[in-house]
């Protein structure tokens, strides 16, 4: 077993799926329950998951997250979860709204943190896709108009070898300081 620093090292956003390997029920479903199981700002829990692995689904999903040209690798993705932002709970709203700090956004990003880690550590690939067509979603998907669809996480597994990249990221001391700005 990876540790959680491991899979965060390995982790990386793939773009070039194999298409002929499908993602397993029950792999799919422990991505869910590890996003499920996040934590939220008042236990809140503003999220709700359209898990969608049916073959004849994917590329109606995919064609959703094309739009001008981006994101073509969708097309190989076997499995798809679509994040929408669920209620708040009534303290998070308060709290959030009385100290100018919304934290629906935050809670989801550590929900499909946890989903993308879950992922690695299942062997899956995952990306994140922020870019998409949001009334095409709730029009397939039947989510209600008033929604919002927050994120949507492709998954597969990584078509040969899914080389690690170097990781292009800011140096330790640039973001991280201690005891002070
Ligand atoms: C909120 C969010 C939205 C993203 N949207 C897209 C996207 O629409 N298309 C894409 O190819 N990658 C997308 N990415 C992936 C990022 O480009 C990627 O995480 C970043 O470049 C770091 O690379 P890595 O994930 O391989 O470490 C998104 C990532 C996040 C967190």
């Amino acid at each position: 077993m990876d540790t959680l620093l491991g899979l965060a090292q390995n982790r990386q956003s793939c773009r070039n799926f194999d298409p002929a390997r499908p993602v397993e029920r029950e792999k799919l479903t422990a991505c869910l329950e590890a996003a499920r199981l996040s934590p939220s700002a008042c236990n809140s829990q503003p999220w709700r998951y359209i898990a969608v692995d049916e073959p004849e689904r994917l590329p109606q999903l995919a064609a959703c997250l094309q739009e001008t040209g981006l994101n073509r690798f969708t097309e190989n993705a076997r499995a798809f979860v679509v994040v929408i932002e669920g209620r708040q709970n009534f303290t998070a709203r308060m709290g959030g709204s009385l100290k100018n700090q919304p934290f629906s956004g935050i809670d989801i990003g550590l929900s499909v943190a946890h989903l993308i880690l879950a992922a690695a550590d299942q062997g899956l690939a995952s990306c994140v896709v922020g870019w998409f067509n949001e009334r095409k979603i709730k029009m397939l998907l039947g989510i209600p108009k008033t929604r919002r669809v927050r994120l949507v996480v492709s998954l597969g597994y990584a078509a040969g070898d899914d080389v690690l990249r170097d990781k292009d990221r800011k140096s330790f001391d640039e973001i991280v300081t201690f005891n002070h700005f």
